[in-house]
């Protein structure tokens, strides 16, 4: 695995889920393995669990971390190509990538939309620029339109509480939120939970349609409490609208989950990758329920963060060659 940026990069997800779940019971167990590597963690955007569960998992597989706000304390970055810089960018993304590849074994990025400007956003213009540039493997921490890294967890947190020979039903449900929020989380779930052996429901208000390309295999229903039938995981979770793109249609029934609607599930485990506006998107009491999985879902975050990174320095050459060192070779 060169990159990590969505479930198409992973050679095998069940092997993955699997390595994550084997580096819970035994996280130090490679502790040797990213000794004088370094990762550099590029933030866009704010994080509390990508940001910590990453810097995490790669100590303990013995990395070096380097840790940055791109957008507050760096120099402002001309992401395109073929621009003549008299304006308020100051260093070339070709630059920045450049050095930044020099000093990391790895890169993360994360690098949210606009939400105004679908074809940029769905470009992945960001994530495909630095992966372009930086001469290493780029790990994904939440881009314009997936957050891979939270799939895994999510996929490792049902696996664990999946009942074996038993096919469970697992309903991604909209929910409210008081601003308009990115469709990575559920475009990647989506994504990553239809390639389990589990039946997916998406259930969600009129003009809240996901893209079809990450939601093929799904049962789309519009009607909430007919999709919570008999349901074994709930994933809650708002998002705005793909097709009148980043808008907030508006929802006049009531969509936030709450224990009246929780009755009719199949005593199902509640999951949302936080951070959740308690009683707007999900309500405090079932935030708190014996049957919710969310404390574990975060702290499932470290593993998968450790899988794939494990992954990508396996399969790293034992020198990593550079821009430099090339040309120090040339001169
Ligand atoms: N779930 C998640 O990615 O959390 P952060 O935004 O805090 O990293």
């Amino acid at each position: 695995m060169k990159h990590f940026t969505t479930i198409y990069d992973v050679p095998d997800h069940n092997k993955i889920i699997e390595e994550a779940i084997q580096l819970k019971q035994n996280p130090l167990a490679f502790s040797e393995l990213g000794k004088g590597k370094t990762i550099g963690l590029i933030f866009m955007n704010p994080s509390l669990r990508t940001r910590l569960s990453t810097q995490k998992a790669a100590r303990s597989l013995g990395m070096e971390v380097m840790v940055m706000n791109l957008d507050k304390e760096s120099w402002a970055i001309e992401w395109n190509d073929d621009v003549i810089m008299n304006g308020n960018s100051v260093e070339h993304i070709k630059d920045a990538a450049g050095v930044l590849g020099t000093y990391c074994d790895i890169i993360g990025i994360r690098c949210f939309p606009t939400l105004t400007d679908k074809k940029l956003d769905y470009s992945e213009k960001i994530l495909i620029q630095l992966m372009k540039y930086c001469n290493v493997p780029v790990v994904s921490l939440e881009s314009a339109t997936l957050h891979p890294l939270q799939s895994l967890a999510d996929a490792v947190t049902i696996k664990e509480n999946w009942k074996q020979n038993y096919k469970p039903k697992v309903v991604l449900t909209w929910a409210p939120h008081i601003k308009a929020l990115p469709q990575a989380v559920p475009n990647s779930f989506a994504e990553w939970i239809t390639k389990l052996d589990v039946d997916l429901t998406i259930t969600h208000p009129h003009g809240y349609e996901l893209c079809k390309d990450y939601t093929r295999g799904a049962t789309i229903e519009y009607d909430q409490e007919k999709a919570l039938k008999d349901a074994d995981f709930i994933y809650v979770k708002n998002w705005s609208a793909y097709n009148d793109y980043g808008k907030t249609p508006e929802v006049k029934e009531n969509w936030m989950m709450d224990l009246n609607k929780y009755q009719l599930t199949n005593s199902a485990r509640i999951m949302h990758c936080l951070p959740v506006r308690r009683d707007v998107e999900l309500s405090s009491k079932l935030i708190d329920h014996p049957k919710s999985l969310i404390q574990q879902q975060a702290a499932n975050r470290v593993y998968s963060a450790q899988a794939v990174l494990k992954t990508i320095l396996m399969k790293l050459p034992s020198k990593q060659t550079n821009i430099h060192a090339l040309s120090l070779e040339e001169a």
